[in-house]
């Protein structure tokens, strides 16, 4: 297992700003910068290869077992492989996108992709939900980041060409979703990005982390 005190996380709701803030702290830092959610992409990526059911614990996990996934974490961005076929440019589709929380939901496929992010080796900086509290809660830094659900919608109809009450909806139905896996962690730093810039969430992350000794 890598060594937790390599590991800094960063966890929020979809659209919290955590993937573009954890991006650019490690880049700031210089190390890789990991997101989770791609390890459950990819198991609902192979049950949509397989035409199977995303809610059916048992059927994903038939899919996962035998199979080699990797996540390579990479300063260029990380790929992801299965059975060393990269698959890492088809894990972001709308067709993934509605079936991923389903996947994610399921305890046994959780602890899979536990098991495949501890052996990613350290340094990181890695984002997700449960990244502070399940996964490294030894982790040398932890952060949660939030936002009003209506700046998180607006965020993502900048990303994906699609109408805002929509985007709200969708957004509110994944947050229910996700609500059991997304608690924060105790010993998190907590940011509320809703006013903030990137910049400005950045520098308060890199003023904590150089208050742990970390930057
Ligand atoms: O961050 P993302 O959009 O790539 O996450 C994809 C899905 O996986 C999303 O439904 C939340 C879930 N997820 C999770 O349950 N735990 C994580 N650590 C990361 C993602």
């Amino acid at each position: 297992m890598n060594d937790v005190e390599d590991v800094i996380t960063i966890d929020g709701p979809a659209a919290s700003g955590k993937s573009s803030v954890a991006r650019r702290v490690a880049g700031e830092l210089g190390i890789p910068f990991v997101s989770s959610g791609l390890l459950y992409r990819v198991a609902a990526l192979l049950v949509e290869e397989g035409a199977g059911d995303p809610g059916d614990e048992r059927e994903v996990m038939a899919r996962l077992t035998g199979t080699v996934v990797r996540l390579l974490p990479s300063l260029q961005g990380d790929r992801l492989t299965v059975d060393g076929r990269d698959v890492t440019d088809g894990l972001h589709t709308d067709a993934i996108d509605a079936s991923v929380s389903a996947v994610a939901r399921h305890p046994r496929v959780r602890a899979w992709v536990t098991e495949r992010l501890r052996e990613i080796p350290g340094p990181f900086v890695i984002d997700g939900r449960d990244m502070g509290t399940t996964v490294f809660p030894g982790a040398r830094a932890k952060f949660y980041l939030t936002a009003p659900p209506e700046v998180r919608a607006r965020r993502r109809v900048g990303e994906r060409a699609a109408d805002l009450r929509e985007v709200a909806d969708a957004m509110r139905r994944r947050d229910r979703l996700d609500a059991a896996q997304s608690a924060p962690a105790p010993d998190a730093l907590h940011i509320d990005t809703g006013d903030l810039t990137l910049d400005e969430v950045v520098s308060q992350v890199m003023d904590a982390l150089s208050g742990v000794g970390a930057a």
